[in-house]
């Protein structure tokens, strides 16, 4: 069965899109079928996968054009297949609000549940009807962090949320866990709030510690992933590791 599990924080530059490329790497690296959705206006995601087609379709165009989900599926390189973002999504955000759509998505995945066995939503930085849709189909969420002071502003927020949803029955979303991102323990005050985090989730924090790690803010430029690009890197042995955890906690719970 098709796990889907969304990527979010409203917070900008904290890790989401690196993980979600570097977790769809890492699970194709173990021969699972993976769809990464890159639900972000700003295509990150789509730019690190390396679609090499110009102006491919994206959910824009499945949703206004009616063109059928598959046909907007990319292969990458790193063997898992891309659904692209870009611009036109924020079209998409306004009509999803405007014509009460939320859901659409869910929907048409069902139609290539049978093709994958998890597909990851990079979602944007605010808590828009984009993200919103992607908290909606997911079964799980991941939330991305950086160790420092504010961090876990927008946090609240955004669990609030998912529990929402989940109250109405509106979706079986559920935190399954907080990923710690570009960690430097070097740093006393990473370290600080990192033990808190621990303190706090406690069995919602992951164990693998995504490191600072210069590979995989340079992979997207070669459109890989760190996994790809630099297999024996510290980021790359670690969204590994990441991926381990996510198979555990999400076949196995
Ligand atoms: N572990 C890491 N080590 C070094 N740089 C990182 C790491 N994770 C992300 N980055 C870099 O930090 C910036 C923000 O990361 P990104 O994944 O785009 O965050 P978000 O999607 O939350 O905005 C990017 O330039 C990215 O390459
Ligand atoms: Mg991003």
């Amino acid at each position: 069965m098709n796990k889907i599990i969304a990527i979010a924080n409203q917070k900008g530059g904290v890790g989401k899109t690196t993980t979600a490329v570097n977790l769809s790497a890492s699970l194709a690296a173990t021969k699972r079928k993976v769809l990464l959705i890159d639900m972000d206006p700003q295509g990150n995601a789509s730019t690190a996968a390396g679609i090499l087609t110009e102006d491919p379709n994206t959910l824009y165009n499945h949703y206004f054009d009616t063109i059928p989900i598959e046909d907007c599926t990319y292969s990458s390189k790193d063997g898992y297949d891309i659904i692209p973002g870009g611009e036109e999504l924020i079209a998409l955000e306004v009509s999803i609000r405007n014509d009460n759509k939320q859901g659409f998505l869910l929907k048409s995945l069902e139609g290539i549940s049978n093709k994958y066995d998890y597909t990851i939503i990079d979602t944007p930085p605010t808590l828009n009807q984009l993200t919103i849709e992607g908290l909606f189909c997911a079964s799980g969420t991941l939330i991305p962090l950086q160790c420092e002071y504010y961090s876990l502003e927008g946090v609240t927020g955004l669990m609030t949320t998912i529990q929402t949803l989940s109250d109405k029955n509106m979706s079986s979303n559920r935190v399954i866990g907080i990923v710690r991102t570009m960690v430097d323990m070097r740093n006393n005050l990473a370290k600080e709030v990192s033990d808190e985090l621990e303190k706090h989730f406690k069995n919602l924090v992951f164990n693998t510690l995504i490191p600072r790690n210069v590979k995989l803010a340079e992979a997207p430029s070669h459109g890989i992933s760190g996994i790809k690009y630099m297999p024996n890197s510290y980021g790359a042995k670690a969204y590994l590791a990441l991926a381990g955890e996510v198979i555990r906690k999400v076949e196995y719970a």
